[in-house]
């Protein structure tokens, strides 16, 4: 039985509450299934910084290095050190398309963290992750499982907006990938939620469609830290049929939050 407050959160997103139908009627089930399949393209990135560098020359790393530019050491085992080396990071182009970094925002122990994509444009013009549309459906999300937004992590997994918000290439993924990786292991957190298709297939290196990882419990790679996969936010906004499975991966994440403060 939902609570009424879960009932508001829930309708606040837009999720019809279940209803019995009429015998003959097609079963939401069946829709659901018709939407997957035609829900996602395959796109590749990779991710394998993710195991290591606690520090980094990001100078050094990228083809968009820019020579004039004199290497610098950051230290990343700090949230002071990681900081500053996102905002002087020159790694690759984004880095002069951007208006303003957008590091990550939250509580900085939080058992929670979430990762995202990129800014988009309200992000990119507040250097704050998830300040928009979808943020706005991210809080209701997690609200929806009585998780309070404040008490999460939240990051992307580029910390520059991607011109007109094109997918993040490869080199621009591994060029910002000693920064989330520095972020999880100051957070350390219980669970990492992974939103949406770009998230998904970085952290888990991984191909397949979100539609298809979603649902399994998985490990963060090279780490013991349970990862769970949903929708993006804002393929949401787009897609609100896809509603009811989020609402599954949210109960999942209830319950796995609970299962890992025990
Ligand atoms: N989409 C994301 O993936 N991240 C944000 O911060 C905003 C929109």
């Amino acid at each position: 039985m939902l609570t009424s407050r879960q009932k508001h959160c829930l309708q606040g997103m837009g999720i019809s509450l279940w209803q019995s139908r009429p015998a003959g009627d097609l079963s939401s089930a069946a829709v659901m299934a018709k939407e997957v399949q035609t829900a996602y393209t395959d796109q590749q990135d990779s991710f394998e910084h993710i195991t290591t560098a606690t520090q980094s020359t990001p100078a050094d790393l990228q083809p968009d290095h820019n020579p004039k530019q004199p290497a610098k050491t950051y230290d990343l085992s700090n949230w002071t050190g990681l900081t500053q080396s996102i905002e002087d990071c020159q790694n690759c182009t984004l880095a002069q398309s951007c208006t303003r970094k957008v590091p990550g925002k939250g509580y900085q122990e939080a058992d929670l963290m979430i990762i995202g994509e990129a800014p988009g444009h309200e992000e990119d013009l507040q250097g704050r992750p998830f300040v928009g549309r979808a943020g706005q459906v991210l809080d209701k999300m997690l609200m929806a499982i009585e998780i309070d937004p404040q008490q999460v992590y939240v990051t992307n997994i580029l910390k520059c907006r991607p011109p007109q918000n094109r997918d993040p290439q490869t080199h621009e993924v591994h060029a910002c990938s000693s920064f989330l990786k520095a972020q999880i292991d100051l957070v350390n957190p219980k669970v990492i939620f992974s939103v949406g298709r770009i998230s998904a297939q970085n952290l888990l290196q991984d191909t397949s469609p979100v539609g298809r990882l979603r649902g399994e419990q998985y490990h963060l790679p090279g780490t013991d830290i349970p990862l769970l996969v949903t929708y993006h936010p804002a393929y949401l906004l787009r897609n609100p049929i896809e509603k009811a499975k989020v609402w599954e991966d949210l109960k999942k994440l209830r319950r796995l939050i609970e299962h890992a403060a025990d």
